[in-house]
């Protein structure tokens, strides 16, 4: 049985990095126990706040996001954070290394329907001379991160973790401990599973009308295979799919809102995310770029995403125009 921090003392990462990830963890670990309790503990259903965004915030989302700062906020590693639930970054010790961007809760919308959410994070290096209340210190590509993951809060909770030394995942035990139960994850190239919300097909580009319409034809169609399709409504509990079993998870551009790049975050959906497939041997776009060179800013910028299992990204790239 290894314990997240000696797996990651194994691993070599550096131990104010292992510091943090427990810090992180410990909140995690907190939003567990809230989750868990549902109804008994009254925190199920809507606030009546919006966040940034303009989305109707639940009362977890709150929650989380409360738990979420003060356990960070404490930890003296901690220059600031950026959540999805905060519109300005919130400065931590001016001294701190580490800037750590979040959404507390992923897939809020399957709170009340008891399906899975999760917590997805992503940890930067706060650089030289900034102060981490300061937007500009978080506009860092993806490929800058020096940890992402996400907690998936399902039947277990799972943390699955990257540092840059491959993919691996921690189930959260009764003791409260996260153990490794996952080693070195490799997404399967090829797969016959997509994730797409195709109440959206209409609003789509062309490009990925062609694709998903010839993903439909299945065996007779161009592509040869029969597909299956699968929306959880949690990117969580999507990612987790296609890193178990393979698939294509997408949330494209569409012409609902013909100015925002997509409906994902960037910062702390995107970038965790794809920094995970990417280690695990998979692919994540942006439909026409890496999603990890992407250049932000602002800290809740959005983003096009479709990521997975390398083969099929690599097909659904050729319907964009990718030689
Ligand atoms: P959040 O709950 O943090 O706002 O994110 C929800 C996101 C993502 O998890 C999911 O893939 C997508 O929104 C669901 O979109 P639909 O509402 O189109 O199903
Ligand atoms: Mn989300
Ligand atoms: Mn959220």
């Amino acid at each position: 049985m290894l314990l997240l921090s000696q797996f990651l003392k194994h691993q070599n990462t550096p131990d104010d990095l292992v510091e943090l990830t427990d810090t992180l963890m410990v909140a995690c670990k907190e939003i567990a126990i809230q989750l868990r309790e549902g109804a008994l503990a009254g925190i199920l259903g809507t606030s009546e706040e919006v966040n940034v965004q303009g989305e109707t915030q639940k009362k977890l989302d709150i929650i989380s996001n409360d738990i979420l700062k003060a356990v960070l906020l404490d930890n003296p590693l901690v220059a600031g954070v950026a959540s999805e639930e905060e519109e300005e970054p919130v400065a931590g010790n001016p001294n701190g290394k580490y800037l750590v961007t979040f959404d507390p809760l992923d897939g809020s919308s399957n709170i009340d329907i008891n399906v899975s959410v999760g917590t997805i994070f992503s940890i930067l290096e706060c650089p030289e001379g900034m102060s981490g209340g300061d937007e500009a210190a978080f506009l860092q590509a993806g490929r800058k991160q020096v940890a992402s993951g996400y907690v998936l809060y399902g039947t277990c909770a799972v943390l699955t973790l990257t540092t840059g030394n491959g993919v691996n995942m921690f189930t959260l035990s009764h003791t409260g401990d996260f153990i490794l139960t996952r080693e070195n994850v490799q997404i399967p190239e090829q797969t016959q599973e997509f994730a797409i919300n195709m109440s959206n097909q209409r609003f789509w580009e062309p490009a990925m009308q062609n694709y998903v319409s010839d993903l439909l034809l299945g065996e007779e169609g161009p592509l040869g295979k029969r597909y299956n399709m699968r929306w959880v409504a949690s990117m969580v509990a999507e990612v987790h799919r296609v890193l178990t079993r393979g698939g294509i998870f997408m949330y494209p551009w569409d012409k609902r809102a013909p100015e925002k790049p997509g409906k994902l975050r960037l910062m702390y959906e995107g970038n965790p995310m794809s920094w995970l497939i990417e280690q695990a041997g998979g692919r994540s776009t942006t439909c026409y770029k890496d999603i990890l060179d992407v250049e932000p800013d602002k800290i809740h910028q959005r983003v096009a995403v479709a990521l997975g299992s390398k083969q099929e990204v690599t097909t659904m790239m050729a319907y964009h125009g990718e030689k």
